[in-house]
């Protein structure tokens, strides 16, 4: 099941989070302020009342046509079914999306599942996609982090529960 998360959910997100590396580990705190403040542009996914799934965004401040995708993890159990694919349509149909047109991500070099998982979104509606550098490992990271690549899907013109239906075909 596919829901908008709640704040008592935090808890939960950062135990998962924990458990899908690469993804870097927030504090609970902000795992609490994803499931609230940004609970209008996350999704919650629960199979047998568990947590399987979770994604995080935002609709960027100064952009409010571009959806900004922070983190997305899903439980090993429950990878390769297609739910991260679907929790990003369940994201983009939502009403805080309406205006949405682009969608932007950052994704380190080696994570080859983060890619497949954003090339097809792109693919799925039809639209561009652009890579560049967001944050550099020397630049930003001090050599302590890859370098991470910001993927920039769009424009698509199509909205809300069009663009869902592109992504379920
Ligand atoms: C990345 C991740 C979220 C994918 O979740 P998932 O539910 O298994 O993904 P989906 O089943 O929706 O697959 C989406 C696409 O990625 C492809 N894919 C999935 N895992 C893959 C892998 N390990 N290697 C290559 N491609 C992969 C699928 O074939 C699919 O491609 P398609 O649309 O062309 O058919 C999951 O592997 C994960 O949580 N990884 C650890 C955390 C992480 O790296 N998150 C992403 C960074 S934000």
């Amino acid at each position: 099941m596919l829901r908008r998360p709640v704040s008592e959910d935090g808890a939960s997100v950062h135990r998962l989070i924990g458990r899908c590396p690469p993804l870097d580990e927030n504090s609970i705190y902000c795992n609490l302020l994803q499931a609230s403040h940004f609970a209008g542009t996350s999704v919650a996914a629960e199979v047998d009342g568990e947590l399987a799934g979770f994604v995080s965004g935002y609709i960027i401040p100064e952009r409010p046509d571009t959806l900004f995708i922070w983190q997305v993890a899903v439980a090993e159990e429950a990878r390769g079914l297609g739910l991260a694919g679907r929790m990003i349509c369940e994201i983009l149909r939502r009403p805080a999306c309406t205006r949405v047109r682009h969608l932007e991500t950052t994704i380190t070099p080696d994570n080859d599942a983060s890619w497949a998982l954003f090339r097809g979104v792109a693919r799925k509606l039809e639209t561009a996609c652009a890579e560049s550098v967001m944050f550099d490992r020397e630049r930003h990271f001090r050599g302590r982090h890859d370098s991470e690549m910001l993927l920039r899907i769009g424009p698509f013109a199509r909205a809300g529960a069009q663009v869902s239906a592109a992504l379920a075909r």
